[in-house]
């Protein structure tokens, strides 16, 4: 939910800026904006509706030269996606420029005190709100821009992460935030790199600092760094080393990163594990789970929220607690489970996923679940974000940056991660008996390597995908284990190829959507040999009887769905609780070549974002 970037430093900014830019556009590219100090403190602002190529082919050869400078990349809420809703935005006097990720809830009530002032605003943005308010408050008040950003910014409610930058000074820059995510890079030679997260920064510095909820971050040429909280308490810098490697930003040789993300499974499965799951000790260890034993020993329930595919991830692992750890289970929707006054008991204990760790409604939610006394367990996959930070205990995914908004690695890396609790709880509650116990952590352990072998067998699903590439629906069945990923399949084609797709439980079939088979509805089918095996094939003869177009994800060796099947796909031979682990790749491919034989964006899709900071 846009992107933003700011430098203020020796080098000029615009060459860091536009690269920050291609770095954050998965946060959304409805348009992309940037403003720099020029010589003679001028203000230049371009922006430009579209992608950050857009902007670049739009500003040409006369490349902004400042030394100091702000960018932004759009995903509209207010205002329809145009060069003049686009970021940045001008105060009044054109003094300021000010980008922005968050919604301004209370921007109409400024607004009109704004226009009883004479001010002029000329975007439907809440942030233009923002900026001739902060700009008012300063000459109103007479005070410093970064107590003027302050004072504003108590009044505003909603979420924000702002970048200010103030021609009367052109030796720093602004920034504050709440709710909505900001990083402040710290480099060696006074230069300060500002990000939504740390990959814009990641190429000039490891060092960060992770502002704070209210914070009010003032940078300087010297290489001052001054944090203030809105109510103008001060705060000492924490500077953070972040990991992360600049290759793993990169496409690394593939057309797509979603394709690479999809191909680095096998690593991303294994990382996700690795330290925890001890083959040849026959051991788990969790710090999340190990340090907090009291905690997990009595828990009654597990509340498990999370949205779109962490929300997926959460399903799987209701069958995985249940099954494996005999204790009991809900899954929500954080955007629901927040809004609908939940019960939690005392014994609850709540895990929320979340890929980004930024997700507004599952950060809302924890808030929530930590108000009410729960215990809340993150199962995130970027490092230092605000679910991170903000939960208990937890465990990184460990699944390296995903770029593609279309989530593969990170979901697979979160069931990794829930079948690991899942095994250890199970076994250090004593209701996993040791055989069983020893069987799943080898199972586990092999998993990498089966989803090798998967990888590298998979070109026949291109043969599949020319098949049903020109279906405008698609039926996706599993059950149990399988129906969670029957969920994501749908999830996967549809935002990615705009083909219509549902995940149903395959029994749910005949309560409804038996109706649409017709010789034209693809059916996707997981029919796996587990416990429901041969319940899956009698819902395949139902579908095969009403002429629907079969293609089933099958057991390497299967006859029976084989000969049911206009199409199969074999995965290697699994225990049934990490099976979700092989199906998923399968269904991941199979969008993702249908998505592009029907020229669509595979990495971009229209009216997503990776990560969705508002509610
Ligand atoms: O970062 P999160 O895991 O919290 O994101 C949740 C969803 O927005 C995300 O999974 C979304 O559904 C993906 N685009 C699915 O591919």
């Amino acid at each position: 939910m846009c992107g933003i970037v700011g430098y203020l430093g020796p080098n000029p900014a615009f060459p860091i800026l536009i690269e920050g830019l291609q770095r954050l556009e998965y946060r959304g590219y409805d348009s992309a904006g940037i403003a720099t100090l020029e010589e003679g403190c001028l203000l230049r602002v371009e922006k430009k509706k579209g992608k950050v190529v857009d902007l670049t082919n739009h500003i040409g050869e006369h490349a902004p030269t400042g030394t100091i400078g702000i960018g932004h990349t759009r995903w509209a809420t207010h205002g329809p996606p145009n060069d003049v809703n686009s970021h940045p935005h001008l105060g009044g006097q054109g003094k300021i420029a000010l980008i922005h990720n968050g919604i301004i809830e209370n921007y109409e009530a400024i607004k009109e005190l704004l226009t009883h002032r004479g001010h002029k605003l000329v975007s439907d943005t809440d942030t233009e709100v923002l900026a001739h308010f902060i700009e008012e408050v300063r000459i109103s008040s007479g005070l410093d821009l970064p107590d003027a950003v302050r004072v504003a910014l108590k009044e505003v409610v909603g979420a924000y992460a702002i970048v200010v930058l103030d021609q009367d000074h052109p030796d720093r820059l602004i920034a504050a935030r709440k709710s909505s995510p900001l990083v402040i890079g710290v480099g060696s030679n006074n230069e300060f790199y500002v990000g939504s997260d740390a990959t814009p920064i990641v190429a000039y510095t490891k060092n960060v600092v992770y502002l704070e909820d209210e914070e009010v971050a003032t940078m300087h040429r010297s290489g001052e760094l001054k944090i203030r909280t809105i109510g103008d308490v001060v705060i000492t810098p924490e500077i953070h080393a972040i990991e992360m490697e600049i290759a793993s930003l990169e496409k690394g040789g593939y057309e797509h990163f979603m394709l690479k993300e999809i191909f680095e499974q096998p690593r991303s499965i294994q990382d996700s594990i690795r330290g925890r799951v001890r083959l040849q000790t026959g051991e788990i260890h969790m710090s999340g789970i190990d340090d907090h034993w009291d905690v997990w020993n009595k828990a009654g329930r597990i509340l498990i929220i999370g949205c779109g595919t962490s929300w997926h991830a959460g399903l799987v692992a209701e069958y995985l607690f249940e099954s494996l750890a005999r204790i009991p289970v809900e899954v929500e929707y954080a955007s629901e489970f927040r809004y609908r006054n939940p019960i939690i008991r005392p014994d609850d204990v709540v895990i929320a996923i979340s890929q980004s760790g930024e997700t507004a409604d599952t950060l809302a939610a924890i808030r929530l679940a930590k108000e009410q006394g729960a215990h809340v367990f993150g199962v995130c996959n970027v490092v230092g974000s605000s679910i991170a930070r903000e939960t208990h205990a937890g465990a990184y995914t460990h699944a390296g940056p995903e770029i593609g908004v279309a989530s593969t690695k990170a979901f697979t890396a979160q069931v990794a991660v829930l079948s690991t609790m899942a095994i250890h709880l199970g076994h250090k509650l004593g209701r996993l008996e040791d055989k069983a116990f020893m069987r799943l952590i080898s199972g586990l352990s092999n998993v990498p390597g089966l989803v090798d072998r998967v990888l590298s067998k998979a070109e026949p699903l291109l043969h599949v995908a020319t098949v049903f590439a020109s279906a405008d629906n698609a039926l996706y069945l599993g059950r149990g284990y399988q129906f969670p990923v029957a969920l994501e399949g749908a999830l996967k084609l549809k935002e990615i190829s705009y083909i219509h797709a549902e995940g149903y439980p395959a029994a749910e079939m005949k309560h409804g959507p038996i109706a649409l088979i017709d010789q034209d509805m693809p059916v996707i089918f997981i029919a796996t040999h587990d416990e429901v095996y041969d319940k899956v094939v009698s819902n395949i003869q139902e579908v095969k009887a009403r002429g629907g177009r079969i293609f089933s994800i099958v057991t390497e060796g299967d006859k029976k769905v084989r000969a049911l099947s206009d199409h199969v796909f074999e995965v290697p031979k699994i225990h049934e609780a990490l099976a979700p682990l092989l199906t998923a790749i399968p269904m991941q491919l199979l969008s993702y070549h249908i998505a592009l034989l029907r020229g669509c964006n595979v990495d971009q899709p229209r009216n997503l974002a990776k990560s969705v900071t508002v509610e």
